[in-house]
């Protein structure tokens, strides 16, 4: 398929926007400096696959961020369980999660978590982290995915 390209320049901080490529949601997500260092506070021990290791995303990306620049993540919004999209959490200590819930992603499907460089946690169905397609800046706004 061809790439898909996006315009980022209106993505607040915080929020996440979706884009169709290959048929799937991928996610973009403009994380704040909050975010990122929530990111990097979780105990790699909570965490499956915690510097990437297997192969759920180019080589380009930052092992913990999984992201060209440490701000923009990309992600393919579909469970690595059983393809459920999950949905977007990112707020801290949302109450039916646990108080120890950094946010992230919640699969509704069977209850996997993921933080919000889509890193699976420990002791949920999903086997491997979320998947980072192929993607480059074109420019400070134009992100190319493919
Ligand atoms: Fe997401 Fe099963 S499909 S937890």
């Amino acid at each position: 398929g061809a790439p898909v390209t996006a315009d980022i320049s209106r993505l607040a901080p915080g929020q996440q926007m979706t884009i169709e490529w290959r048929g799937k949601p991928v996610w973009v997500v403009n994380r704040t400096p909050a975010m990122i260092a929530d990111i990097r506070a979780i105990p790699p021990a909570e965490l499956q696959d915690p510097e990437s290791q297997r192969p759920q995303q180019p080589p380009y990306v930052d092992a913990v961020l999984r992201s060209i620049k440490p701000e923009y993540v990309v992600l393919v919004g579909i469970c690595t369980h059983l393809g459920c999209s999950p949905g977007y959490r990112p707020e801290i200590g949302a109450a039916d999660l646990g108080a120890d819930w950094p946010g992230g992603y919640l699969c509704a499907c069977h209850g996997s978590k993921f933080d919000l460089a889509g890193r699976v946690f420990t002791g949920v169905p999903a086997p491997s982290n979320l998947e980072v397609p192929p993607h480059r800046y074109e420019s400070e706004q134009v992100l190319v995915i493919g």
